[in-house]
């Protein structure tokens, strides 16, 4: 039954769901200030630099649990720090200002600034370090896919499932030297690559709407940080998605558990990644599948974000176009 607190909450979350846009607008707007200069760390800069104000004003009691890394390695948006008002709902939050930071500085396709928002303890406390990865999206009988199957494995099941023939379907994976296993793999079967520069947020979004991104299956090694951000998003517009963590230094060892995780080989599914009522946004940077990225106009800027909640399930597309400017001169 809910209660004059449970309505109250549930009211401040809907509210914020729009609010995190502004987020992600902001960070947005400044990286692509730097859109195709060649100079990743400033774009980064100016995305973190935004993205923090902006958060400051939310009226949320929040700790960045993924973010731009520990401590004494990052002194913005840290892992640990506390952001917004304090006076609000206490929230853990994952965020990357500017995912794909080279993309950005390239001025190529799916440079995003995402941020995902749980109740306190909702979002897997992931080490900087890799992660294997595996994503469709929704529509599919569960654990159709898994990281344990073969990649030719997964993409056959995942023929069968949509009923067409394995040539029809497109995988996207990170073009790295340490995917060749699985690009022999997948292209022995027939299956359509999509070799990605960077930008594995977008990667696994990509998967929940094939008719318009092509794309049909995500997998492969990336961020861990990034993939917690990808199950966010997946928990809200539906969809499956696994991960683990792929530690091979000491350090990283000790990282895990100094962060609660005390199996260091565990298989997380996207739920386990990304619990309870989360909300998601990203803005667009550069021009992408599902987002467009930010225009300057003479008098206005123009922004599209995606703004998502896992409750309900409602996925919104908002197209801003801003004209205060002096707004965004700060940033
Ligand atoms: P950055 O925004 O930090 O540059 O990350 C881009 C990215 O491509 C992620 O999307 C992906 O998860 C990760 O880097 C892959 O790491 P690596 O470049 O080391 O293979």
């Amino acid at each position: 039954m809910s209660t004059p607190e449970t309505v109250a909450g549930d009211a401040l979350d809907r509210i914020l769901t729009l609010e995190l846009a502004r987020v992600t607008e902001r960070a947005a707007v400044a990286a692509a200030r730097l859109r195709g200069r060649g100079d990743e760390k400033a774009a980064d800069q100016a995305a973190v630099d935004a993205m923090r104000r902006e958060l400051n004003r939310l009226p949320i009691d929040g700790t960045v649990v993924i973010g731009e890394g520990e401590r004494d390695e990052a002194p913005m948006l840290y892992i640990g720090e506390r952001v917004g008002t304090e006076q609000g709902p206490a929230v853990d939050i994952a965020l990357d200002p500017l995912e794909g930071t080279t993309i950005c500085a390239k001025n190529l396709p799916n440079s995003l600034a995402v941020i995902a928002l749980a109740p306190k303890g909702g979002l897997l406390n992931a080490p900087d370090s890799y992660m294997e990865k595996i994503a469709i999206g929704p529509g599919y009988p569960a654990g159709l896919v898994d990281l344990d199957a073969s990649p030719s494995e997964n993409v056959t099941a995942l023929a069968k499932a949509k009923g067409v023939p394995v040539s029809e379907i497109t995988a996207c994976v990170l073009d790295r030297p340490r995917h060749a296993k699985i690009i022999e793999d997948l292209r022995s079967a027939g299956v359509s690559i999509r070799l990605i520069g960077d930008g594995d947020v977008a990667g696994v979004i990509h998967t929940t709407d094939p008719d318009e991104t092509g794309i049909d299956i995500y997998m492969g090694i990336g961020g861990a940080p990034e993939g917690v951000l990808a199950a966010a998003a997946l928990r809200c517009i539906g969809g499956q998605m696994q991960g683990r963590l792929v530690i091979t230094r000491d350090e990283q060892v000790e990282r895990a558990h100094r962060m609660g995780i005390t199996d260091i080989k565990r298989k997380y599914t996207m739920e386990e990644m990304a619990t309870g009522d989360v909300l998601f946004a990203a803005t667009g940077v550069t021009d992408g599948n599902f987002l467009q990225g930010v225009r300057f106009g003479r008098a206005d800027i123009t922004t599209h974000t995606v703004v998502m909640r896992s409750t309900t399930g409602t996925v919104r597309y908002i197209k801003a176009r801003h004209t205060q400017l002096d707004k965004f001169h700060l940033d």
